[in-house]
């Protein structure tokens, strides 16, 4: 059976999706543990959260790094205790084609979008198996399902993907499910304009997704009703992946 409250860690939480998600899984009941890489962010989105009379609280992270991963779990345990949730949203896009790669930028990339979850799931995967429940969502991209120009975003949300479907075989059984959200255009600082202007003539339902419909969608898999959801790349992208390309070079 579902806990009703859950403790829900969000990773990037001070970006500008998390914004939508923060607010949607408050509005749910659940508690929000906002980590990001500044503190003074992450403090900022915690405060969002409490100012709407929702519960949270501000957590700093560097997905990038074994030790914070580490610090972070101690943290987490000592002020509000084991977390029945975890949404690997931190992320990078790098605009840079494959010639523009250099001094280890590809690289990076890969550490923050897709080793990051990988270390946050490894950390924190214990204690929700112990409990017998849990959810694991990683906020992969339609740039993983499709191919995209930007090779580092494109090979480390692929890989995102394909990491949640891999590790059904380590939870099976366990009452935890890992699952991916493909968000295609969201209306976040981390779309450019051009992209935005693309949105009429690209996307068929004529529209940019909004941050609190990524949030909801979370929360429904946080449900009872979304248990037997599991190794899903949940795409909502008004369609755009499926009938022509969204990105032109
Ligand atoms: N905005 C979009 O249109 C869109 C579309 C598809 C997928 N996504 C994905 O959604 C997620 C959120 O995107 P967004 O638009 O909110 O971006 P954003 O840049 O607004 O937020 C990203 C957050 O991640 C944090 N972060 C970066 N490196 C980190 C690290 N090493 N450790 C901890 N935190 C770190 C940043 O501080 C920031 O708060 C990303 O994973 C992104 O790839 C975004």
């Amino acid at each position: 059976m579902t806990p009703t409250s859950l403790n829900v860690l969000v990773t990037g939480a001070a970006g500008g999706m998390c914004r939508g998600i923060n607010a949607r899984l408050a509005e749910a009941g659940h508690t929000v543990l906002c980590a990001d890489l500044n503190l003074e962010a992450a403090q900022a989105a915690a405060d969002q959260i409490t100012a709407a009379d929702g519960s949270a609280h501000p957590f700093e992270l560097d997905v990038t790094s074994d030790d914070s991963v580490e610090r972070l779990l101690a943290e987490v345990q000592e002020s509000v205790g084991d977390i029945q949730a975890l949404v690997n949203a931190a992320g990078i896009l790098d605009r840079k084609y494959l010639a523009d790669h250099e001094g280890g930028s590809f690289e990076r990339a890969i550490d923050i979008n897709l080793n990051g979850p990988f270390r946050m799931i490894r950390a924190f995967a214990p204690q929700l198996v112990e409990q017998g429940w849990g959810r694991i969502i990683n906020i992969s991209s339609i740039a993983g399902t499709t191919g995209y120009h930007y090779p580092s975003y494109a090979a480390s949300k692929a890989g995102l993907s394909n990491l949640t479907r891999s590790l059904l075989v380590d939870f099976w059984g366990t009452g935890v499910t890992v699952n991916s959200v493909c968000p295609g255009v969201v209306d976040t600082s981390m779309v450019i304009q051009e992209v935005r202007d693309q949105v009429k003539r690209k996307v068929p339902t004529e529209q940019i997704v909004q941050p609190e419909e990524i949030g909801a969608m979370i929360t429904f898999l946080l449900s009872e009703d979304a248990k037997n959801i599991n190794g899903a790349d949940l795409v909502i992208d008004g369609g755009a992946t499926q009938v022509f390309s969204l990105f032109d070079r």
